[in-house]
């Protein structure tokens, strides 16, 4: 369900005379672009989140240029066995690792869960690849989907119930002629996650492909209101911008 969140302004909501919690953001870029515009918006989201709240919970992770290794034969033997039981927290898969392979994608894997438990906001960006996420980030999911990992085991709710996700796409084409949203809204409200909002950038490659002018000033549009809702959202407002769309998952 897609649905409009009215404007908030957080800064008013705090008591001046108590500090605010550190608050955390983990930033996880996977485009191949040296020119990249889904990088030149997080980028944008991250610089006015750190003038917020400083640079000391901010986690930045390039999966494109430092790959999360694929899951292998031993990662995928691990999974099977953790799908076999009831939720075991992060603390207890070591545990039920079976051999020095298990172990092996377990350390690798460790990091990327621990990071994805302490964000507050994880802030992606996400260029489309063939109708869908880009390798690099498949990647990374497929590794980091633990099962268990993110459920309470006390009241079996999800531990990313609270996680703000933002996704930053950037695309070629036209919004609604790909499956990247529909993809990581599933994906996302699997794991529990409440709360995705999506910017937009649209036809990205306007100015080198030989299309209809109109289509240029379309993408032009489409980026400056990109830029604006990016901004906007790491403020703490809900953007009005035309690119944004929030979306509430019902569990
Ligand atoms: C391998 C590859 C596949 C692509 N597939 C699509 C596609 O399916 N749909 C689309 O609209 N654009 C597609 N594009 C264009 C990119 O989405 C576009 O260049 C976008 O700006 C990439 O984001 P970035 O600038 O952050 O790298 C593709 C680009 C590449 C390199």
């Amino acid at each position: 369900m897609i649905v409009r969140q009215p404007r908030r302004n957080h800064l008013r909501s705090v008591p001046l005379a108590r500090a605010e919690p550190v608050k955390s953001l983990l930033h996880l870029d996977s485009s191949y672009s040296g020119n990249s515009v889904s990088k030149h918006l997080t980028s944008l989201y991250a610089d006015t989140w750190r003038e917020r709240h400083g640079a000391v919970g901010y986690r930045y992770r390039d999966v494109a240029a430092d790959p999360v290794p694929l899951v292998g034969p031993a990662y995928c033997s691990l999974r099977r066995r953790l799908e076999g039981r009831d939720p075991v927290p992060v603390g207890g898969v070591a545990a039920v690792a079976a051999n020095a392979a298990e172990e092996r994608e377990w350390a690798s894997t460790l990091p990327l869960v621990t990071e994805l438990l302490a964000a507050d906001t994880v802030l992606l960006g996400v260029p489309v690849h063939n109708l869908t996420v880009p390798a690099p980030l498949k990647a990374w999911i497929d590794r980091v989907t633990v099962p268990g990992v993110f459920t309470d085991p006390a009241t079996e709710e999800s531990l990313l119930r609270d996680t703000e996700v933002v996704v930053v796409t950037a695309r070629g084409g036209r919004r609604g002629d790909d499956f990247l949203e529909p993809y990581l809204l599933a994906y996302f409200g699997g794991l529990g996650v409440a709360d995705v909002r999506f910017v937009h950038a649209e036809l990205t490659r306007a100015p080198d492909v030989p299309r209809p002018s109109r289509f240029q000033a379309l993408g032009t549009e489409s980026l400056a209101a990109a830029r604006l809702a990016v901004v906007e959202l790491a403020q703490g407002f809900s953007s009005s911008a035309d690119s944004l769309e929030v979306s509430r998952i019902e569990p």
